[in-house]
């Protein structure tokens, strides 16, 4: 089951890889604190692998759109009808500005936000400083959504589900025994001009780096199991997580890096690495 939003970092095309990680179904809660488009819950849930849920994200205007689609599909897919067609090109920056006037919930949110989701440049997320949704047109040929099938299916796949805006360390403070927790930040950047951190106004540097990395090791020693992605670099290898702390490196995909600045750059591939810690005894503290 595919996202119905296209999400820079999506893990769409790795969620079968993270949720191998695991290993075990999810015997307890299973948290996501930067779900973003929710692929990896959306797979896990299909496969059976997890059962009560919490999907968070700093993006309030993001998880609005997770509970109109959880709560309110019908009303989502009726006002996305109402939204250019043929002429989608020439109105995105109408749809942009009634967007950034609000609503900021609802299903008028919903449907302007996967619209501008679909049309915008690479289905990019990014905000100016007053909070302004600042995406350019895409380059696309035509239009296209997800079938209103796929919208009910993601809809009935979040029901039940606890939908939060919040900082990823409360979601992973809230993590215990029998819990998994599946972590995928804005990466530590590649280089020091690539910067990977325009979802939301939040910047995220390697102070926060660092506590993820602490705070996932905690919930481990609470008895959770975390599985973390990142860059694979020297710096996440043997600072982030190492293996003395107990973090296992699981697997080292290699991805199309599909959103970037340039044009060059976009078809290049980037080596990424799927980290695991915990359930963890007191005696594995270093
Ligand atoms: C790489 S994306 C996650 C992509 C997601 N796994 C998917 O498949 O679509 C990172 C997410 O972290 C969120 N984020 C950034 N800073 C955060 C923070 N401090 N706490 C929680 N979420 C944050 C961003 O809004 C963004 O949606």
């Amino acid at each position: 089951m595919r996202p119905i939003m296209k999400w820079a970092g999506g893990k769409a095309r790795l969620a079968a890889r993270i949720c191998e990680a695991f290993g075990e179904p999810c015997r307890g809660t299973y948290y996501e604190p930067f779900a973003g488009s929710a692929a990896v819950y959306l797979y896990r849930r299909v496969q059976g692998r997890v059962g009560p849920t919490v999907l968070a994200d700093l993006n309030t205007k993001l998880m609005a759109v997770h509970r109109a689609l959880r709560d309110d599909v019908e009303g989502v897919l009726r006002e996305l009808v109402l939204l250019p067609s043929e002429d989608w090109r020439e109105r995105y920056y109408d749809v942009r500005e009634a967007y950034n006037q609000g609503p900021w919930s609802g299903k008028t949110h919903a449907a302007r936000f996967i619209w501008l989701n679909r049309a915008g440049f690479n289905g990019l997320y990014r905000e100016n400083r007053k909070g302004e949704f600042n995406v350019p047109v895409g380059r696309y040929a035509r239009l296209s959504f997800p079938a209103p099938e796929a919208f009910r299916a993601v809809s009935a796949l979040l029901k039940g589900v606890e939908l939060r805006v919040a900082d990823f360390r409360e979601i992973l403070d809230a993590a215990g025994e029998d819990d998994q927790v599946y972590c995928d930040p804005p990466y530590v950047p590649l280089t020091e001009t690539a910067c990977f951190t325009g979802y939301c106004s939040s910047p995220f540097g390697l102070a926060e780096q660092r506590d993820l990395a602490l705070y996932a090791r905690k919930a481990a020693f609470r008895g959770a199991r975390v599985v973390l992605s990142n860059h694979d670099l020297p710096v996440v290898r043997n600072e982030l997580y190492p293996p003395e702390s107990g973090f296992r490196h699981v697997a080292k995909p290699r991805v199309m890096r599909a959103i970037s600045r340039n044009a060059a750059s976009r078809a290049k591939t980037v080596t990424e690495v799927i980290a695991a810690i915990g359930p963890l005894e007191d005696s594995e503290a270093a």
